[in-house]
């Protein structure tokens, strides 16, 4: 078993007075795959937030690597946190619209000053098969294309720790099982990886599934029982 590099103790999180996650704890370890499902509204996205440091939690710990994420860090710190650590693929994409597929991934090198290896580059676009849209913007690009564009700006500045909103829901089964080869790869590397996620086949290739619901996280028990039974 690797080492613990995230946990999250007692983690709360409110939106005003309405309570969105309710006592979560969780230990994620180095290299595991974590996949987060439940129903649509259930926090899965704002607990996301909370994992990248986008979202203050309303109360609890969130500890990375053992030491405290929030606490009395202000946003230059936060800013610091995910530079060095996260990459995040946001359920809506948030490509910056002006511009294009290959600025957009580019962009957060040329945002930390640090330098481009543009073959590596190239060879992710092909991977993700969007090289062909290098040159366009993100109103001319399909809503699949968006998904991999947004997936590889979080990958390319080889982040320890991979979030994912939803990486295949825009995606047919055929690039969603290159994708997942993809991250995969990545992992063997070193990479820790969370998704939200509701595909069956993410799933079965996650260590473990965890299901948010009314607040609170359960392990998911069809995956225990289907472990139980190998
Ligand atoms: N900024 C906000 N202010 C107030 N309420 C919010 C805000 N953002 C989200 N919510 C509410 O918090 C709840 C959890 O939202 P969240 O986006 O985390 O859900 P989710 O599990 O990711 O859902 P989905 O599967 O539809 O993406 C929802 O009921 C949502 O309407
Ligand atoms: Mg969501």
């Amino acid at each position: 078993m690797n080492k613990k590099l995230i946990e999250l103790k007692n983690l709360s999180f409110s939106y005003g007075k309405r309570k969105i996650l309710d006592g979560i704890n969780i230990d994620i370890a180095q290299k595991s795959f974590t996949v987060i499902a439940g129903e649509s509204g259930s926090g899965k996205s704002t607990l996301l937030y909370i994992l990248g440091g986008f979202q203050r939690p309303s109360s609890g710990e969130y500890l990375f690597g053992g030491k405290r994420v929030y606490g009395k860090i202000g946003e230059f710190g936060l800013g610091k946190f995910r530079k060095n650590n996260i990459g995040f693929l946001f359920q809506d994409f948030r490509l910056l619209p002006f511009l294009t597929v290959e600025q957009n991934i580019r962009f957060p090198a040329f945002f930390s000053g640090r330098k481009v290896d543009k073959t590596q580059m190239l060879k992710r676009m092909q991977k993700l098969g969007i090289d062909h849209r290098a040159k366009a913007y993100p109103t001319q690009i399909s809503g699949g294309e968006a998904q991999r564009t947004a997936l590889a700006r979080a990958l390319w500045m080889n982040p320890p720790v991979l979030l994912l909103d939803e990486p295949t829901g825009n995606l047919d089964h055929t690039t969603e099982l290159a994708i997942v080869s993809l991250l995969e790869e990545l992992r063997g590397e070193g990479l820790t990886l969370v998704c939200v996620s509701h595909s069956d086949y993410i799933m079965s290739r996650a260590d473990v599934t965890l299901r948010l619901h009314d607040g609170h996280l359960d392990f998911d028990k069809k995956k225990v029982a289907r472990r139980g039974r190998k």
